[in-house]
């Protein structure tokens, strides 16, 4: 149990595209009653943020400022950015590509680190991402790696993009998810990486409520060791 003055505690949740983070940690959250912070979004918005305003995906410079200065709000599901809806717009296949090169850009990176910050209160915070254990909340009480096979993944990127009604081709999805996690594990900065103190949780054979409850037993696990002896 934290203690009154102890900042709120996190659970970062890290891992590869597509690996089902964003269900696995909004429901971690939603068990908890914590809060949910979804920082891929924040990537993929900069990446929608500079095709609305021909910003260049290489202009370092000019994308930190527009990482910095982000009118976004989340509520539920919906993103908005200036007031308009952008929830399809950054949940599409085009922002999850500028999103991985965006983030390879360290001052895009270091505009964003306070904003997702800034999501810590109480009484905790569920945070997913890539580098939430190793560089947003390196103090984490809880730090996972949610992974599962590029197959596995494809096939469930697949079956969302079908059930949204897209066209879409499963050997061009495990095409883009490979080197979409090149990107993520190669660049220098906040690289995709399993953190000595991650516990890795592969969900290639799990269902969604077996990943959720694994988290669940580790969290409640580590909260009893905290906890004082009387
Ligand atoms: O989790 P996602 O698919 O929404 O992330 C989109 C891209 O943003 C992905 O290629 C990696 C990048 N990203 C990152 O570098 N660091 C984060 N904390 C979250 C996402």
């Amino acid at each position: 149990m934290a203690k009154s003055g102890d900042p709120a505690p996190v659970i970062a949740i890290d891992g590869p595209s597509a690996s089902g983070k964003g269900t696995v940690a909004q429901e971690v959250a939603r068990s908890l009653g914590f809060h949910y912070l979804d920082s891929g979004a924040l990537y993929r918005l900069v990446a929608v943020a500079a095709v609305r305003q021909n910003v260049a995906l290489a202009d370092e410079k000019r994308l930190a400022a527009l990482a910095g200065g982000l009118a976004c709000e989340f509520c539920g599901d919906q993103i908005r950015l200036d007031g308009q809806s952008v929830t399809d717009a950054v949940r599409s296949e085009q922002a999850a590509s500028g999103a991985s090169e965006v983030a390879a850009l360290p001052q895009v990176r270091r505009a964003l680190l306070e904003r997702q910050r800034a999501f810590r209160r109480v009484p905790g915070l569920v945070a997913d991402g890539r580098d939430m254990g190793s560089v947003v909340f390196p103090d984490a009480v809880l730090k996972i790696f949610l992974t599962a096979s590029p197959e596995e993944r494809a096939n469930r990127r697949y079956k969302q993009l079908m059930e949204k009604g897209l066209r879409v081709n499963l050997i061009n999805i495990l095409r883009d998810i490979e080197q979409r996690d090149a990107r993520d594990i190669g660049r220098p900065v906040a690289p995709l990486q399993v953190g000595a103190d991650a516990m890795v949780v592969d969900t290639t054979n799990l269902t969604v409520a077996e990943a959720v409850a694994r988290i669940l037993e580790s969290y409640a696990a580590r909260q009893s060791r905290q906890a004082p002896s009387r």
